[in-house]
């Protein structure tokens, strides 16, 4: 696997890859991103994996400076997985001067939910992918979805912008005992790991009763929210959303998602389970 940390030779390997897919990660990377690594290498002709710890995704007071930066072990890891080549640029190299044009997703998908919690961390996410996509120009992207919003708001980004650029979306990878894989478990004490598969489980319980016909969401997500709080979490939002645009359902029959953020301890987990 090829290491580039410019743009120039990133490029210059580009040129000559053929059909290229691109999986762009913050590292510390977990099973859920080596499924998309080897999703890839079954696409294309060249995989190339990005590690970028990307600020402007960041708000004031989240992690940024605690977020675990693993490069050693991620390389291993994308050369065992088939990777050709690894872009990890440093933050001068991306971001030379201040990111003074961004990309403005549309208010309606990003400032709900985590866009809500989060501000502005749609904007900072849209902005590096395009940038990513720019600089690495694949014919093929790769994301999961346990990023769920993430994943809508780019399908938008590369419709209404005609990025000619295919997005595939995974399922979420998990621990046997259900929780989703994340670089941010490991923050989890030991204890708090035990109760992390939780969240998967309210959000299962709520997915069962709408597929068995429930539709008085109010009550089963307050349901949800609250046994979650008796067992110490403090949620953000537990939600049956509309999959398509993450609005509040209208019509029976419409593909719907459950999505749930909450902070267990110092730690803050998102999940989602399709309905
Ligand atoms: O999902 C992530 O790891 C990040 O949001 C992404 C897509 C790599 C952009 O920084």
């Amino acid at each position: 696997m090829h290491i580039h940390t410019t743009i120039a030779s990133l490029r210059e390997a580009r040129a000559v890859a053929g059909c290229v897919a691109l999986v762009p990660t913050m590292g510390n990377l977990h099973d859920g991103h080596l499924a998309l690594m080897r999703a890839a290498r079954q696409q294309v002709d060249t995989v190339i994996a990005s590690i970028f710890v990307n600020r402007l995704q960041f708000g004031q007071g989240e992690d940024f400076d605690q977020y675990p930066r693993t490069f050693e072990a991620d390389g291993e890891q994308l050369a065992a997985a088939g990777v050709d080549h690894l872009f990890a640029p440093n933050e001068a190299e991306m971001y030379p001067q201040p990111q003074r044009y961004h990309v403005e997703p549309d208010p309606e998908i990003a400032d709900i939910l985590e866009g809500a919690f989060r501000p502005g961390h749609f904007r900072g996410v849209a902005t590096v992918v395009l940038k990513l996509f720019n600089i690495v120009r694949p014919e093929v992207a790769l994301f999961g979805k346990k990023d769920y919003q993430q994943l809508i708001v780019l399908k938008n980004m590369v419709s209404e912008l005609a990025l000619p650029i295919e997005i595939i979306a995974l399922d979420t990878v998990r621990a046997v005992d259900g929780l989703a894989q994340s670089s941010r478990n490991g923050y989890l004490s030991t204890a708090e790991r035990a109760e992390a598969p939780r969240l998967y489980r309210q959000l299962t319980a709520v997915a069962e009763a709408v597929r068995n016909g429930a539709r008085d969401f109010s009550r089963i997500e307050a349901a949800a929210l609250s046994e979650l709080e008796r067992h110490g979490w403090m949620p953000d939002y537990l939600t049956v959303r509309r999959r398509a645009d993450l609005q509040a359902p209208k019509d029976t029959g419409e593909p719907l998602v459950v999505l749930a953020a909450a902070r267990l301890g110092m730690t803050r987990l998102i999940d989602n389970v399709e309905v």
